[in-house]
């Protein structure tokens, strides 16, 4: 090989070939960085949450929400819902959505065919969920509503209930409850779709672990039958592997309204 033979490029920068694969290098670690950086960030919200949630005697929403502590807001309406209504997979109807947040899975559902309504406790969260929804072409079809879940006691009856880290955000021992209320808002026919989130083996919360088997202790004996359980598979990529969808159907022989 004769030497000084090989192409070097102005001020003795590596060779183009080599360049190019030091920028991606760099790239990658720049890519790297700023999704740690990001995680960080989410975990250390996460954590400035459950303080809030320990310290407040009201649950402490209402000031995670003042304060923009809100770690599971996607920004953007939950991917395998979007799916759903492409795919015409949702029920008609009256739509509710318990703990609904920024409204994001509301404002997506909502047409001619089916009115939503998104209920959440906080007055910052449904202030928000107005605002960003101030413009969309189908607000007709969606109401934002702030109400206590558990005592709500509405004149009309749901067609379907999407909850969305609504149950992993209330304390274990309201299951029971939020199973309750679940049977007294839907219809007899009515369906629960549950996106069942977290199901890792993390201690305490909010949000707290859940599995299928936590769904199941508090839906049997009210009557509801899953129709589905699957892993989501749309789930957004840190919630991979840790999210599943389950559709519920209450069975009219145990129905109690
Ligand atoms: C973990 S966040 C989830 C928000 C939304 N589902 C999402 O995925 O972005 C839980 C939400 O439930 C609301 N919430 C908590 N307790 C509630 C209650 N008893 N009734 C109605 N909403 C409640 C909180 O204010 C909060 O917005």
């Amino acid at each position: 090989m004769i030497l000084g033979t090989r192409k070097l490029s102005t001020f003795g920068a590596a060779p183009v070939q080599t360049r190019r694969s030091l920028m991606m290098k760099l790239r990658m670690n720049q890519q790297s960085t700023e999704h740690n950086a990001s995680k960080s960030n989410h975990q250390s919200s996460l954590d400035e949450c459950q303080k809030v949630m320990r310290t407040d005697h009201t649950g402490g929403w209402e000031i995670c929400w003042e304060q923009g502590l809100t770690p599971w807001d996607l920004g953007q309406p939950t991917p395998v819902i979007s799916h759903l209504c492409a795919m015409g997979a949702l029920p008609n109807g009256r739509v509710l959505v318990p703990g609904c947040g920024s409204g994001y899975d509301v404002v997506q559902m909502a047409c001619s065919e089916r009115y939503v309504v998104g209920l959440d406790i906080s007055d910052n969260a449904i202030q928000k969920a107005r605002e960003l929804s101030s413009s969309s072409p189908n607000m007709r079809y969606f109401t934002f509503l702030k109400e206590d879940f558990f005592s709500w006691r509405p004149k009309e009856l749901f067609d379907l209930i999407f909850d969305y880290t609504f149950f992993c955000a209330i304390e274990p021992v309201m299951r029971l409850a939020w199973g309750q209320q679940i049977q007294r808002l839907l219809k007899p026919n009515g369906e629960l779709i549950t996106l069942m989130f977290p199901m890792d083996d993390r201690i305490g919360g909010p949000p707290y672990k859940v599995s299928v088997s936590d769904y199941e202790d508090v839906l049997h004996p009210l009557g509801f039958k899953a129709v589905l359980i699957k892993d989501n598979e749309l789930a957004i990529p840190p919630r991979k592997g840790r999210e599943m969808i389950g559709r519920w159907k209450r069975s009219l022989a145990q129905a109690s309204l």
